[in-house]
């Protein structure tokens, strides 16, 4: 790797790349976090890949009989999806010398991380937890990290170009990359564990959201009832966590993550196939060849 943010801030670790900070967290989960709960859900994802979105459904899912008047006083009217939903190895455990207690949170405890497999702490592997695992197609991947990560100006400095970021990411450095061995990672553990893990796409979650809303709430165990499928609960839910109202919310729009990122750099545009007006056909057909290489040949496609 050459000069730029990457090459200060990322480390590779048992196959993965992690700025500093979030290196950290993962050493300290890892060796920490070692009572996952059968009860317990955690969200896992690549970055930018629809973490919020799917942070703000799971909670909003799972918290559905506490505020039933979904658009009075429910948490994520005033706070961001990230807060409710609390990352491993950025929140939980980014601080090295101070193990959080876990053990008072009810259940169903919901976490989330962007471990690749191999790396989750042990006791997750171990325990009979769900995993909500979200991927989306490289190409949209690849363009929202571009946007969100010079936008942070990870590196305080300079932009990165899209030439530049383009072929780090094809060659795996990238947030939490190699991007296709994070989702060969879980695509495989998932025909293995169905009970266990359940793969979502983003492109199919834009494309039939009740549908995979409700596949969702059987996984987790609290599937939607006639009455509240008749009282348009799931409305009320896709409604509530759709692109539109999150981030026009006051508190999304102003605030800041306590890890200094704001909340509005998680809502940039949310739809499908923005990449097309920033790749050219080459950059499309390489990324394209990649993934059959990587992942068609397991039966994986976006
Ligand atoms: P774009 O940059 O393509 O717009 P993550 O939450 O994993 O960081 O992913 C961020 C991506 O999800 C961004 O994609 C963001 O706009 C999109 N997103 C955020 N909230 C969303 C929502 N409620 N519905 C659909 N997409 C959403």
């Amino acid at each position: 790797i050459e000069k730029g943010w990457l090459a200060n801030h990322l480390h590779q670790y048992q196959g993965f790349w992690y700025f500093t900070r979030q290196l950290q967290g993962v050493l300290s989960c890892q060796k920490h976090f070692n009572n996952s709960l059968n009860s317990d859900i955690l969200i896992v994802t690549t970055p930018k890949s629809g973490t919020t979105w799917l942070k703000a459904l799971t909670f909003a899912l799972l918290n559905r009989h506490k505020y039933p008047k979904m658009f009075e006083n429910h948490p994520l009217l005033t706070k961001n999806p990230h807060f409710l939903v609390p990352f491993l190895e950025l929140d939980l455990y980014n601080d090295k010398d101070l193990v959080p207690d876990l053990n008072s949170i009810p259940s169903p405890r919901l976490f989330s991380t962007h471990l690749p497999y191999v790396s989750l702490p042990k006791s997750v592997i171990d325990s009979n937890c769900k995993i909500l695992y979200l991927c989306r197609n490289p190409k949209d991947t690849f363009i929202s990290l571009w946007h969100f990560t010079n936008k942070l100006k990870l590196d305080g400095t300079s932009t990165n170009s899209l030439e530049d970021s383009f072929k780090k990411f094809c060659n795996g450095v990238s947030i939490c990359g190699p991007f296709w061995e994070h989702v060969l990672g879980y695509w495989k553990e998932s025909l293995d564990q169905p009970k266990k893990i359940m793969l979502m796409r983003y492109e199919e979650m834009k494309k039939n959201p009740s549908f995979v809303l409700k596949e969702l709430a059987r996984f987790v165990g609290c599937p939607f009832s006639k009455e509240e499928e008749d009282e348009g609960v799931i409305d009320d839910i896709l409604k509530l966590c759709s692109f539109k109202i999150l981030s026009n919310l006051e508190v999304n729009k102003k605030g800041k993550l306590s890890s200094g990122e704001e909340h509005r750099a998680f809502f940039r545009l949310g739809e499908v196939g923005d990449s097309n007006n920033y790749l050219t056909a080459e950059m499309i057909e390489q990324l394209d060849i990649i993934t059959e290489k990587k992942l068609g040949h397991y039966g994986f496609r976006f």
